[in-house]
């Protein structure tokens, strides 16, 4: 008897873990904004939260993808023009931390990091990446790779820890942002987003962001309209998230995946429409459509040149080169802080 009121007793002080309160804030955020999101008009849903498992794996599909030909081209930059590269950042400095926001697997920097090690430059690696998950497999996996290389993994909010960074070192700062995940913004949060990069900064430090170039629109709306129907999934994946996590009842046959790109603003978009008239419920809330009422799910934003160097500038940064891919579709833009 004693013992179970102690055993009760003790349940109470228990606080959580910090990777609990991480994880119950990060579930409180998601359900306050999909159904904010959803009660919108436009209804609109914050293509970050594509990625849950399922979503991770259909991501890794759609770069394997015959029309999806970001990837290819930016591994065609880091795996050929490495050592020129290179010489961009020891031209620079002698030492450096290379920082790069939301590194995925890491792919395309590991011909970069290999370089670097191959050319005793000194070096801390400092992947960041909101996903835990992300960071552990990148702090087991690159040491075992890639001998020698020093490693810091920083698990968060990129701001957050490019904060936590300049708390690790003073040392000056390269910072990659690849695979044109800067698209994923519109045009005007992009340019805030290198505001803020740059106040992160500090004069002479570097950044190299990826932008896929404005081309021939069919080349890039079949990017986002694969015939295997890879991406159309991908959009859906979401409500099937929605359903899971937030106890919803979409039916995805009733959705219909609309991609368009418009050459002149350079917004490739991504709609769910609603095929029928319908209510659905996401916990206790209901949520109406009309018939074709659509979705805005993503964006994936294409630039030219003189618009990204506007950017740079605008954002308290000067153009140093570009790395072009042999089409000129994709191009790594390396900016140094002015
Ligand atoms: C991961 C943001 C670069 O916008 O091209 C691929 C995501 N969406 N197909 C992109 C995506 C549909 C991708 N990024």
């Amino acid at each position: 008897m004693d013992t179970n009121i102690y055993i009760k007793d003790v349940t109470f002080i228990i606080t959580e873990t910090e990777e609990e309160s991480v994880e119950r804030e990060l579930k409180a955020s998601f359900s306050q904004n999909i159904l904010a999101g959803l009660m919108a008009s436009p209804k609109k849903l914050q293509s970050k939260y594509f990625y849950d498992a399922a979503g991770d794996r259909l991501f890794q599909d759609i770069m394997q993808a015959p029309e999806y030909y970001l990837t290819n081209c930016e591994m065609e930059i880091f795996s050929e023009q490495t050592k020129e590269i290179v010489k961009t950042l020891t031209a620079c400095f002698n030492s450096f931390d290379l920082i790069e926001l939301g590194a995925g697997d890491a792919t395309k920097s590991v011909f970069l990091l290999k370089e670097l090690l191959a050319q005793k430059v000194d070096f801390t690696y400092l992947p960041i990446d909101i996903s835990t998950n992300v960071i552990e497999q990148l702090l087991y996996k690159l040491p075992k790779q890639l001998p020698g290389l020093q490693m810091h993994g920083l698990n968060g909010d990129y701001f957050d820890m490019l904060k936590e960074a300049s708390r690790l070192s003073g040392r000056p700062k390269v910072v990659l942002f690849m695979g044109s995940n800067i698209g994923n913004m519109p045009v005007k949060e992009a340019f805030v987003f290198c505001v803020e990069l740059r106040k992160a900064l500090s004069p002479g430090d570097l950044a190299i962001i990826g932008f896929d170039l404005k081309k021939n629109p069919k080349t890039i709306l079949a990017a986002y309209n694969d015939a295997a129907g890879i991406t159309k999934n991908f959009n859906l994946n979401l409500l099937k998230r929605i359903n899971r996590e937030l106890d919803a009842d979409f039916n995805l046959d009733q959705f219909d995946h609309y991609p368009l790109y418009d050459p002149q603003t350079g917004a490739c978009k991504s709609f769910l429409v609603s095929l029928v008239q319908q209510e659905i419920r996401i916990g206790s809330t209901k949520i109406m459509f009309e018939e074709n009422e659509w979705i805005d799910m993503e964006v994936s934003q294409k630039y030219n040149l003189e618009e990204i160097d506007q950017m740079a500038f605008s954002g308290g940064f000067e153009p140093v080169r570009h790395f072009f891919d042999a089409k000129k579709w994709f191009v790594d833009a390396v900016w140094k802080c002015v």
